[in-house]
C-alpha cells in the first residue's frame, strides 16, 4: 500500500465513519505523521486522549501507548494498527519483579515512566514521562526514598537534576536510545562545532554530553535534553543553524516541518524503532476496516494504574 492521495482520502473516510480520532507519536513513519489529527509526545498525546470527545482513538505508536489512552478512557474504544508493536524498554520490568523490589524498600513512593505495562503501572504510585518527569520527582517529599523504573539514562537525568539522594533506579534501557553512545556524539559535536544537541534523556549518551559540557569540550548551553515534544518547541526557539539529533529517527520529520531552516542531522542514523515502524499505511488501513486491532485492558488492573496516570497528568499542568 502507497500512502498517496488516494490511501489518504480512504484513511480520512473510514476515520469519519468510526468517529475515530487519529493520534501518532513523533517516531511514526513521516505518512502516517501527515494523515494523524495530532502528533506529539507520549505525555501531549495522553492528554489527547483523555480530552478527545471522539468515541474510537487509533493510538499510531506503540502498545503501551494505546494501553493508556485505554486506562485513561475505558468507555471508549481504542485500536492499534499492530498490537505486536512492543517496546523493549516497557518489557525490562515486569508487575512481579516491580511488587518484590517494593517489599525490600517498604514506604517507598514509586514512580514509573509510561514506557511500561499496565500492570506496572497498577503497582505505581505516579507515573511520568520524559517531558515531566523532574517534575514528578520534585513533587514527593524530599523524605521519602524514590523507586524510579524501568530506565536507567533517565532515571540518571532525574537524579543529576533533583540532587536526590534517596532514589533507586531499575537497570532498564530501551535497546534504540541506548545504541546512541558517548563516542558516536563526542565525534559528531567535534566535527559541528556549532550544532545544538538534542539528546532524548533515554539516550546511553546523555551523560556523555553532560561530561563533554563539563570538559568544555562542547559549550554547556548547546547540550539540550528534551523530550521528543521539546524538541519541536526547541527548534522553534533555537538560534542555532545546524542541530544533530539524538533519538530515534523518525523524530527528523516533525522537526524539519517545525523549522524548515535548520540542517538537522541524526547523531545515529541506524537508530530506528523497529516496534514505532510496525504502523504502516496498509496496518492502519487494516485498522480503520476491521476496528483492529483493539485494546483492552483488565478493569480492576486499569482502576488501579488509572490513578497513577492521573497523577502524572495533573502534574505541571
Ligand atoms: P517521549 O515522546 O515522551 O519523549 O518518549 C519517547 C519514547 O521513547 C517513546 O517510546
Ligand atoms: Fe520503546 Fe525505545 Fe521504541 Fe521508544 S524507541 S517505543 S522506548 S523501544
Amino acid at each position: 500500500v502507497e500512502p498517496d492521495e488516494a490511501w489518504a482520502e480512504e484513511v480520512r473516510k473510514l476515520a469519519r465513519e468510526r468517529d475515530a480520532v487519529l493520534l501518532a507519536h513523533n517516531y511514526q513513519a513521516p505518512a502516517i505523521q501527515d494523515i494523524a489529527d495530532h502528533t506529539g509526545d507520549s505525555l501531549a498525546l495522553s492528554r489527547i486522549a483523555a480530552a478527545s470527545d471522539a468515541s474510537t482513538i487509533v493510538f499510531c505508536g506503540v502498545h503501551f501507548m494505546a494501553e493508556t489512552a485505554k486506562i485513561l478512557s475505558p468507555e471508549k474504544t481504542v485500536l492499534i494498527p499492530d498490537a505486536r508493536a512492543g517496546c523493549s524498554l516497557a518489557d525490562s520490568i515486569t508487575g512481579a519483579q516491580l511488587r518484590e523490589w517494593k517489599a525490600q524498600h517498604p514506604g517507598a513512593v514509586v514512580v514509573s515512566y509510561v514506557n511500561t505495562t499496565a500492570e506496572v503501572k497498577a503497582e505505581t504510585d505516579i507515573c511520568c514521562t520524559s517531558s515531566n518527569a523532574v517534575d514528578v520527582v520534585a513533587s514527593i517529599p524530599a523524605d521519602r526514598e524514590v523507586l524510579f523504573c524501568p530506565d536507567q539514562f533517565l532515571g540518571a537525568h532525574v537524579k543529576r537534576k533533583t540532587g536526590r539522594e534517596n532514589m533507586h533506579i531499575w537497570a532498564g534501557e530501551c535497546h534504540v536510545h541506548a545504541g546512541i553512545n558517548g563516542p558516536e556524539l563526542a565525534e559528531r559535536a567535534a566535527a559541528n562545532p556549532d550544532a545544538d544537541l538534542f539528546i532524548h534523556p533515554e539516550c546511553g549518551c546523555a551523560t556523555s554530553a553532560l561530561y563533554l559540557a563539563g570538559e568544555g569540550a562542547v559549550p554547556a548551553d548547546k547540550v539540550k535534553i528534551l523530550s521528543t515534544g521539546d524538541m519541536v518547541h526547541e527548534a522553534r526557539a533555537t538560534k542555532a543553524k545546524s542541530v544533530l539529533v539524538a533519538t530515534e529517527i523518525g523524530m527528523l520529520h516533525q522537526l524539519r516541518k517545525a523549522a524548515p531552516g535548520i540542517d538537522f542531522r541524526a547523531v545515529n542514523d541506524r537508530a530506528s524503532c523497529a516496534y514505532m515502524k510496525m504502523i504502516t499505511p496498509a496496518a492502519l488501513l487494516r485498522a480503520l476496516r476491521e476496528g483492529a486491532d483493539e485494546v483492552h485492558v483488565d478493569p480492576e488492573t486499569a482502576a488501579r494504574a488509572r490513578a497513577s496516570v492521573q497523577r502524572m497528568i495533573e502534574i505541571g499542568q
